[in-house]
C-alpha cells in the first residue's frame, strides 16, 4: 500500500472547495506518457494553476500503473524544481468497477472516479457507496456520475446522451456519500462530438454546435449549493490542429468540439472540475505531422517529440488562462 501522501500529492477536497467559490475549474489533464506530463505539469507551473493528472484505462494498459505512479511522484519534485509547489492530484478517470478503484487508492492515487453511469440507478449507488467507503479510510476523494454522455467512456459506449436528471442528485450524494459529480448537460467524448447536422454556420461559415444544457447545470447547482460537479469530455477540438493535421496527410472530418466560452461560462459556476484528453491528442498530432512533413530525414524521436511536448504546454496554459481561469490560483 503507497500512500498518495507519500508521494506529495493531495486529493480533490480542498481545491474543489477553493474552486467553487473562486468561479473557476481545475484541468483535469489525461496523460500517458512522459511528455504529456511535462507539458502539463510545465503549463501548469508556469500558471501557477493547480492540476489533475487522470489516467484512463488505456493509459494503464499503455503505460503501466507502477510507472505512472512513479512518474507522479516525479513530477511533484519536478514542479518543485520548476520553482512552484502547485496542488497536484493523481486520479483515476472512469474507475469500472470497486476492484479497479482499490487498485489505483492502494497504488497511491489521490482521487477516483467510480463511473456507474451505464449501470441501473441503484446499482450505480450500491458500487459508488462501496468505493467511497474504502476511499474514504485513506482520505481519498470520489467522483461518480449521474447520466451517460455520447460516445466513448472507455470501454463503456453509448451513442446517445442521456441529460442527468436533477430529481435524482440529491438521493445519489447523499446516499453514496461522493466528493463531487460528473453530470451530462451535452457534452461528449472525443474529436467528433456533433454532426455537422446538429450544427448551425454563424456569418463566417463555421460550424457553431447546439449550446450546452446550462439550464441542467444551474438545476442541479440549485439542488446541491456548494457542491462540486465534473464536466467530461470537454475538448474544444481546436479547428488550427485539425487544420495542421489534414494539411500534413491526416483525415479528420468533422470534427466538432465544445466552444470555449461555453467551457469558460460552465467555470464559472459549480462545474470545478473539466476533463479535458482528446485536444491534447490533437496537438500532438499536428505536430509530429508537420516535422515529419518538413523533416523527411529525422529519425530522432527527440525531434518531432520535444516540439510535439511544446505545442501542447502552450495549449494548456491558454486553458488554464483563458477556458477554465485555473491560472494563478496554485496558491491560493
Ligand atoms: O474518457 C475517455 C478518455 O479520453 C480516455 O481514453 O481510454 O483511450 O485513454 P483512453
Ligand atoms: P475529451 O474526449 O472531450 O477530451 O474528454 C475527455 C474526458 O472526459 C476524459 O474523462
Ligand atoms: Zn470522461
Amino acid at each position: 500500500m503507497t500512500s498518495y501522501k507519500e508521494l506529495g500529492l493531495v486529493n480533490t477536497r480542498e481545491m474543489f472547495a477553493k474552486a467553487v467559490k473562486g468561479g473557476y475549474a481545475v484541468g483535469a489533464y489525461n496523460f500517458n506518457n512522459m511528455e504529456q506530463m511535462q507539458a502539463i505539469v510545465g503549463a501548469c507551473v508556469e500558471t501557477k494553476a493547480p492540476v489533475i493528472l487522470q489516467v484512463s484505462r488505456g493509459a494503464r494498459d499503455y503505460a503501466n500503473i507502477n510507472l505512472l505512479r512513479n512518474m507522479a511522484r516525479g513530477v511533484v519534485e519536478y514542479a518543485h524544481e520548476l520553482g512552484c509547489d502547485i496542488p497536484i492530484v493523481l486520479h483515476l478517470d472512469h474507475g469500472d468497477s470497486f476492484e479497479t478503484c482499490k487498485q489505483c487508492i492502494d497504488n497511491g492515487f489521490s482521487s477516483v472516479m467510480i463511473d456507474g453511469s451505464s449501470l441501473p440507478y441503484e446499482e450505480n449507488i450500491a458500487v459508488t457507496k462501496k468505493v467511497v467507503e474504502y476511499a474514504h479510510q485513506f482520505d481519498v476523494t470520489v467522483e461518480g456520475e449521474l447520466g451517460v454522455l455520447a460516445g466513448i467512456e472507455d470501454e463503456v459506449s453509448s451513442a446517445v446522451s442521456h441529460y442527468t436528471q436533477p430529481e435524482e442528485v440529491i438521493d445519489f450524494v447523499s446516499r453514496t456519500g461522493v466528493d463531487s459529480l460528473a453530470i451530462s448537460v451535452g457534452t461528449s467524448h472525443g474529436a467528433f462530438k456533433f454532426t455537422p447536422e446538429q450544427c448551425t454556420r454563424n456569418a463566417d461559415g463555421i460550424l457553431v454546435p447546439p449550446e450546452l444544457r446550462f439550464d441542467i447545470l444551474a438545476e442541479i447547482e440549485k439542488k446541491l449549493p456548494g457542491f462540486p460537479i465534473v464536466l467530461h469530455g470537454s475538448s474544444s477540438v481546436p479547428q488550427q490542429y485539425v487544420k495542421i493535421i489534414n494539411e500534413y496527410g491526416g483525415k479528420l472530418v468533422d470534427s466538432i468540439g465544445i466552444p470555449e466560452e461555453q467551457l469558460r461560462k460552465a467555470a464559472k459556476s459549480a462545474v470545478c472540475k473539466i476533463n479535458i484528453d482528446s485536444d491534447g491528442r490533437l496537438a500532438m498530432t499536428a505536430m509530429v505531422r508537420k516535422v515529419f512533413h518538413d523533416k523527411p530525414a529525422e529519425f530522432d524521436p527527440r525531434k518531432y517529440l520535444g516540439p510535439a511536448r511544446e505545442e501542447l504546454k502552450k495549449m494548456y496554459m491558454h486553458k488554464n488562462i483563458e477556458v477554465l481561469g485555473s491560472a494563478g490560483h496554485a496558491l491560493d
